[in-house]
C-alpha cells in the first residue's frame, strides 16, 4: 500500500487526519475510534452502493463485538435537512445507541455535515469519525468540527460545533467521483492558496490538468497541503473568533447562490458547493477591487485558474441582485446587522471586512 500521509489537528480536541488509498478497507483503523459497541454508519444513496458494505464487513472482521447499523439518506444538497436529521436521530435511536456509540460518516460534506450534526445532538454528544469521500469533504468539510443542516432561509444555519474523533480519507474513492465533483473539490483546494498560500496557487497553476486527469500523486499533495493548511487554522481557532473567518473566501456570496437557486439535488441544474464558492470568491475579488482594497489583476489570475478547472465564475442567469443581497444579510459571519465579508487586498492577502457597504454589493451583484 502507498505510504499515508497524516495530518495532525491539534487544541483541546486533537485527532489525525489520515490520507491514502486503500484506508477504507483497513477495518483496525477504522476499528480504533469506536469506543463503545455501537456504532452507525451514515451514508448517502451514491456512496452506499459503492462502498458500504466493504466498510461494514471491515469493521465487523477487525471488532465482531460491534452492533453496526447502516443508515443511508438520498444523496444530494437539498437532503441536508432537519428531516434527514431526524431520521438519522431515530436510527441511533433504534441501535440503542449509548454515549460511547461512533457515528462513521461516509460520503461527501453533505453526509459528513448531516452526520456531524446527529452526533453532536445525539445524548449531547458522541464520537464522530469522518470517512470523506469526495475531493470537497477531504480538503475541507471533514476537518474542524463544523457541522449543520440548511433551512430553506439559508445554508448551514442550523448546527454546532463537534470536532470529528478522526479523518480517514481514502483517496482511491476518489476514482469513482463524478467529474464535476471533482471541480467543485478543486475550487475549495484552490481556495486555501487564495486565502494565504500564493505558492500553493502557482503550484496548483501548474498542476491542476493533473489534478483534473485524477492524477494519484498530484491529488495526495493537494488533500495533504490543503488540511495543513485547514488544520493549523482551526487548532488555533476552531470556534471561528478570528481567523477561521477567512476559510469563506467567496462562501456569503456561494451559500446566498445556493439558498436563492434552490439547493442543488435530484438532477438538478443548480449550482453544488464548490461551484457557488467558485463565483463566490471571484466576486470578493472583485469586490475588493472596487472598494480600492486589491488591483483586479489577482482577481483575473484567479478566474483563470478556477476556468482552467472547468469551474463557473459568474452568477448563474435568474438569480435577483436584491435578493442575493438579502440571502447574505443572514449569512452567520454577520455582526450588528452588518455585512462582514472576507475580501483580500490581493493573492494570499484574505482578510475579514466589517460592514461593507451594502449599495457597492448591490451594485457588484447587478453587473
Ligand atoms: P456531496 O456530499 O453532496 O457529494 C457530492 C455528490 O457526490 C453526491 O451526489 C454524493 O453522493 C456523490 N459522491 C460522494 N462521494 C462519491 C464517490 N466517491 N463516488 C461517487 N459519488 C460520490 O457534496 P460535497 O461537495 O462533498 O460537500 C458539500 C457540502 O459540504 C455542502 O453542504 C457544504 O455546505 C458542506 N461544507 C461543509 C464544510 C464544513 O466545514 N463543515 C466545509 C465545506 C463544505
Ligand atoms: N469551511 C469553512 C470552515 O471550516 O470554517
Amino acid at each position: 500500500m502507498t505510504a499515508v500521509r497524516t495530518v495532525h489537528v491539534g487544541g483541546s480536541h486533537p485527532y489525525a487526519i489520515d490520507i491514502g488509498p486503500g484506508l477504507l478497507g483497513d477495518g483496525a483503523r477504522l476499528a480504533a475510534h469506536a469506543r463503545g459497541c455501537h456504532a452507525l454508519m451514515l451514508s448517502d444513496s451514491q456512496v452506499a452502493p459503492l462502498y458500504a458494505d466493504a466498510v461494514a464487513a471491515a469493521l465487523r472482521a477487525a471488532r465482531p463485538d460491534l452492533e453496526l447499523a447502516t443508515h443511508v439518506i438520498p444523496a444530494g444538497e437539498s437532503h441536508k435537512t432537519l428531516a434527514t436529521f431526524t431520521g438519522a436521530i431515530e436510527a441511533l435511536a433504534g441501535l440503542g445507541a449509548t454515549r460511547d456509540a461512533t457515528v462513521y460518516a461516509l460520503g461527501g460534506g453533505v453526509v459528513g455535515d448531516l452526520a456531524g450534526f446527529a452526533a453532536a445532538c445525539w445524548m449531547r454528544g458522541i464520537d464522530c469519525v469522518q470517512l470523506p469521500t469526495t475531493l470537497l469533504s477531504m480538503v475541507d468539510s471533514s476537518v474542524g468540527g463544523k457541522t449543520a443542516v440548511d433551512i430553506p432561509q439559508g445554508k448551514n444555519l442550523v448546527g454546532a460545533f463537534h470536532p470529528p474523533r478522526a479523518v480517514i480519507a481514502d483517496t482511491a474513492t476518489l476514482r469513482t467521483l463524478p467529474p464535476r465533483e471533482l471541480r467543485a473539490g478543486l475550487a475549495e483546494v484552490i481556495k486555501y492558496g487564495a486565502i494565504r498560500d500564493p505558492q500553493f496557487f502557482a503550484w496548483l497553476e501548474r498542476e491542476h490538468a493533473a489534478l483534473l486527469a485524477g492524477d494519484d500523486a498530484a491529488l495526495a499533495e493537494a488533500i495533504a497541503r490543503s488540511c495543513e493548511h485547514k488544520a493549523g487554522i482551526v487548532e488555533r481557532d476552531p470556534l471561528e473568533k478570528g481567523e477561521r473567518a477567512l476559510l469563506n473566501l467567496g462562501h456569503t456570496f456561494g451559500h446566498a447562490i445556493e439558498a436563492e437557486q434552490g439547493y442543488s439535488g435530484g438532477g438538478s441544474e443548480a449550482l453544488v458547493h464548490g461551484e457557488a464558492v467558485a463565483v463566490g470568491m471571484v466576486l470578493a475579488g472583485r469586490l475588493s477591487a472596487r472598494l480600492g482594497m486589491a488591483s483586479d489583476a489577482d482577481t483575473d489570475r484567479l478566474e483563470r485558474l478556477l476556468q482552467a478547472c472547468g469551474l463557473p465564475t459568474r452568477i448563474p442567469a435568474g438569480l435577483a441582485p436584491e435578493a442575493l443581497l438579502a440571502r447574505m444579510r443572514l449569512d452567520k459571519k454577520n455582526l450588528a446587522g452588518r455585512l462582514r465579508l472576507v475580501l483580500w487586498h490581493g493573492l494570499g492577502q484574505a482578510v475579514v471586512v466589517p460592514d461593507v457597504d451594502e449599495a457597492q454589493v448591490l451594485e457588484l451583484l447587478a453587473g
